[in-house]
């Protein structure tokens, strides 16, 4: 076990999580790490990508175009945005919003492992191929394991599509509603 790992490892709270973050990873000038935010022991967690120009300033997940997406689809599936905890797999925007290197998401990984063991969420849904194989699997295809449950660290996973991946299409944007609908469903 690195010694990285043993840290984390006994880190018992969001907040010092949240902190080691802070000196570990450095946004660009001007902008902020993305943490995430929601109850401390949300029974949704929701795993982006990353932040995108708007989070970063803001410090906050998915309030941006995507962050909006989410929200419509969220209330359509009638989960309560509140009631989640949100977050990416990446805290900091990788610059000009390219998509994350595999080095990045390595280092980011296991701050994302033990945000999740924390929160221990009845269930946890992925938006997007980043995630998914983030914590799934990096072998996994999102074509083929959307919308079927998986299981990690004993917690139920969604695996579904992205918000921002399904405005134009429409078959997708009705995965990704059945998908959220299913998770909600497990939950209440
Ligand atoms: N896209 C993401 O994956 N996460 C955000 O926070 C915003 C956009």
């Amino acid at each position: 076990m690195t010694v990285a790992m043993i840290t984390l490892g006994s880190i018992t709270d969001l907040r010092t999580l949240n902190d080691v973050c802070t000196r570990t990873f450095l946004p660009a000038a001007g902008e902020n790490i993305v943490f995430g935010e929601g109850p401390e022991h949300a029974k949704f967690m929701l795993i982006g990508e990353a932040p995108g120009e708007e989070e970063a300033e803001l410090g906050r997940p998915f309030v941006g175009n995507a962050g909006r997406l989410l929200n419509k689809y969220l209330q359509e599936a009638q989960i309560c945005r509140e009631d989640c905890y949100v977050t990416n797999v990446l805290k900091v925007r990788p610059p000009g919003n390219r998509t994350p290197r595999k080095s990045e998401i390595k280092e980011a990984l296991p701050f994302l492992i033990r945000q999740i063991t924390l929160i221990r969420p009845a269930v946890l849904v992925c938006l997007g191929s980043v995630a998914v194989q983030a914590v799934i699997d990096p072998k996994a295809k999102i074509t083929q394991i959307r919308g079927e449950w998986q299981e990690k660290y004993g917690i139920k996973i969604m695996p579904t599509y992205h918000p921002a991946a399904v405005f134009h299409d429409e078959d997708k944007k009705e995965w990704l509603k059945k998908d959220l609908t299913e998770a909600r469903k497990r939950v209440y």
